[in-house]
């Protein structure tokens, strides 16, 4: 029926059409206000020389935008309507990174289903969502906007996003998903955004690609091309990533956008001239050019000129067709137009409930000395520092939709939870940094609500003291500003700023008990801080609800159960660092800090300061050594591993159970570990539970040296525990 439809359709439509259905502009001018249809882009709209807009919010605008599409163009053809939307939309939940720090794929799914419904009832059908990219550089500033350093969990989080969003793409909440940034975007050299990505067939296939893969398994409508260049050639225009990899290979049926302005960015890469770069692009095997115009403004000449052919352009036209088939706009292109659902089902006191419950998931307590929390809710509490009262900067990078002055604040959070029973006191401590040409460089572009103190650090900090003197427990937040991270945001520096710790400095000479709670988009290089400070809850940016969840992780209502997704190192000189790393010839011997002619610093040990998947909770929990059911694996068949978690302490708690394997020998050399399966469990205090991983001979692939996906018989460790680092092992042996 879509194939006989759209054959009909596109046997209708001009070349010219056809090549404004790959047309992705940027919504601008009246389309932007509303008004009139004078501007470049209404005339666009109605000469049919636009496939989709993006950058528009408001269902009244994209009502109008689409009557130009489907009233004033000859074929009445349609938009997509494409937006950001990649951590909620006017709800918002934690940045991607500390959504990934829940291990939870129900509550991943869950914040991608609200903000699929929130934003499809304000007109957006298609979201540049979910981000995939591996990325184990802190450095670079879109860390925050994936799911961290693992290919395993990465593609588990993936599938759990495009199915959240996209659902069976039938009603009108459900919206098409859009994976991104194909390829290797996260391992920009040094951690500078845009830089090259430079890394060995083996080393994308089976650390880098998979949670695009996974995304693709997963039916996600569409994918993006990055910016970034792969073996010499920018990603937009590698036919090879496009085509052989992602069609051939991996039997992607979707579209591919460009990122922005992603075709006459090859011009600067040295690709050549417009024309050029936008047939290499097409020629690659990319439908849909966001802003760039190099499609509409060449195309049309170079199959004159036979640099691309009719066939190339019928194809990816189709393709947008059947995407805004599927979404079902034909039948109704204002099906996500529905005035009345915008009123009713967004930033609901449900969704936001929601948003509250995934973020103090999504917190991960790195250190809890002498169980200083939770806090009770008696005394005094001093709150100090730049983002205890900060409206705007508890969202984190992209946060299109944001209200930006409706988020509880830490202050208004804790407020909420104490009502009378105890005073809290405050002062402003710090601002983001001292200089402040730097700090607005930092923050003000993307927040202009955010106002700079304008007295001097030692005036700052003499303030937080005299509310430190008063009070029983100071709780210090601190840290990153939402864009301190995200795109363009690289940094060589990963600690927190130094006017903020100097601030932190002198309330922990005062002897009072502190607890740092800590916004960061990035893992952050926090020894002083986990030297000097008795407690410390990393709280990356936890969206609209963030002072209610902070105050409930505080106060003990909610047990904290994240873990992170991205090793964090002692210092910056350490980066690249993630656990699965290899061996080497020469490794260092495991408790050792430095050995002569071994694979090691002479200042630094080669351990992280918290390693993947750590994080502590309230309670205890105490693992049982390891019962697999078999020691040896046969093909085909499967053996379990089983252990028995006890919660010791008092507290009902959160665990995540993480199972890791190491191939002791291989055609190639392998990783030391690898994670394989994790399950979160949910246990009352005194409670035992056994909890049981399948092992398949399927965990056990991995690409070899011809690319072929497969397993090798011999010698295998498996470990489960808390985190890569805590954990039993066992030895098992595969059979073929
Ligand atoms: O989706 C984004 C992408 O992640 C970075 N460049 C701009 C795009 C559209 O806003």
């Amino acid at each position: 029926k879509m194939d006989a439809f759209i054959n009909n359709l596109m046997s209708k439509m001009t070349i010219d059409e056809k090549i404004g259905q790959l047309n992705l502009p940027v919504a601008s001018g009246d389309i932007t206000t509303g008004q009139a249809n004078s501007s470049d882009i209404s005339k666009k709209i109605k000469a049919g020389q636009v496939g989709g807009l993006f950058n528009i919010k408001g269902i009244d605008k994209i009502k109008t935008a689409q009557q130009l599409a489907v009233e004033g163009s000859r074929l009445k053809i349609p938009l997509l309507f494409g937006m950001d939307v990649i951590h909620g939309y006017h709800t918002v939940f934690p940045i991607p990174l500390g959504l990934s720090a829940t291990w939870d794929m129900d509550a991943v799914k869950k914040s991608a289903r609200v903000a699929a419904i929130e934003a499809s009832a304000n007109g957006i059908n298609w979201t540049f969502s979910p981000m995939v990219d591996i990325a184990r550089d802190p450095r670079w500033g879109r860390v925050s906007e994936g799911s961290g350093e693992d290919p395993y969990l990465g593609s588990e989080i993936a599938k759990a996003m495009v199915t959240g969003y996209q659902g069976k793409l039938q009603a009108n909440n459900e919206i098409l998903a859009c994976v991104k940034h194909y390829a290797l975007y996260g391992a920009a050299e040094a951690g500078r955004d845009y830089n090259p990505a430079d890394m060995s067939r083996l080393k994308m296939y089976n650390e880098y690609f998979p949670p695009y893969k996974a995304a693709v398994e997963a039916g996600a409508a569409s994918i993006m091309a990055s910016f970034n260049e792969v073996e010499g050639i920018p990603a937009t225009g590698s036919k090879w990533l496009m085509t052989e990899v992602l069609r051939n290979q991996w039997g992607f049926k979707g579209f591919v956008v460009t990122d922005y302005t992603g075709i006459p960015e090859m011009i600067e890469h040295g690709m050549g001239d417009l024309q050029t770069v936008s047939a290499l692009a097409l020629n690659a095997g990319i439908d849909m050019d966001m802003v760039g115009e190099g499609f509409l403004l060449t195309l049309k000449k170079s199959l004159a000129e036979k640099k691309v052919t009719i066939a190339q352009i019928n194809n990816a036209c189709r393709l947008i067709l059947q995407a805004k088939y599927k979404l079902g706009l034909f039948a109704d292109p204002y099906k996500f137009c529905d005035i009345g659902r915008a009123e009713k089902e967004v930033f609901t006191p449900e969704n936001r409930q929601i948003a509250r419950e995934i973020a103090a998931e999504s917190f991960v307590l790195l250190k809890n000395k002498n169980n200083i929390l939770p806090l009770k809710k008696t005394g005094t509490i001093g709150l100090v520092g730049p983002l205890a009262d900060n409206t705007a900067n508890m969202f984190g990078t992209w946060s299109v939709a944001a209200l930006l002055d409706r988020s509880v604040t830490v202050l208004q959070g804790l407020k909420n939870a104490l009502g009378t029973n105890a005073e809290i006191l405050t002062a402003r401590g710090s601002n983001f940094l001292a200089d402040s040409v730097m700090e607005n460089r930092y923050v003000n572009i993307h927040n202009p609500t955010y106002k700079r103190d304008p007295r001097s650090e030692a005036e700052l900090i003499k303030e937080a003291l005299e509310v430190a003197e008063k009070s029983d427990v100071l709780v210090a937040v601190m840290g990153e500003g939402s864009e301190f991270s995200g795109e363009s945001s690289s940094v060589t520096s990963i600690e927190i700023p130094q006017t903020q710790r100097n601030l932190l400095k002198a309330l922990a000479k005062t002897g009072k008990p502190v607890v740092l709670v800590l916004f960061t988009g990035r893992p952050l290089a926090l020894k002083w801080e986990e030297e000097n400070i008795p407690a410390i809850l990393n709280v990356w940016f936890p969206g609209s609800e963030a002072g209610n969840a902070i105050a409930d992780v505080l106060f003990g209502k909610v047990n904290p159960s994240g873990k992170l997704t991205a090793t964090f190192p002692q210092n910056i000189g350490q980066i690249p660092l993630y656990y699965a790393h290899k061996n080497t010839g020469r490794p260092l011997a495991e408790g050792k800090w430095f050995a002569k002619f071994r694979s090691n610093y002479l200042d630094v040990s080669n351990d992280p300061l918290y390693p993947f998947g750590f994080g502590l909770s309230y309670t205890i929990f105490n693992f049982s050594d390891i019962k697999l059911s078999s020691s040896t694996l046969t093909s085909g068949k499967t053996i379990t591993a089983t252990v028995t978690l006890t919660n010791t302490g008092k507290y009902d708690g959160k665990e995540v159970v993480q199972l890791y394997i190491r191939d002791l020998v291989g055609s190639i050399t392998r990783p030391v570990k690898e994670l394989k399966g994790f399950k979160k469990v949910s246990l009352k205090a005194g409670e035992s539970k056994e909890i049981t991983f399948t092992i398949s001979e399927n965990d056990l692939k991995f690409y070899n040296s011809e690319l072929k996906f497969v397993s090798e018989p011999g010698d295998f460790k498996l470990f489960i525990g808390p985190n890569v680092r805590d954990v039993k092992e066992v030895n098992f042996k595969l059979i073929k």
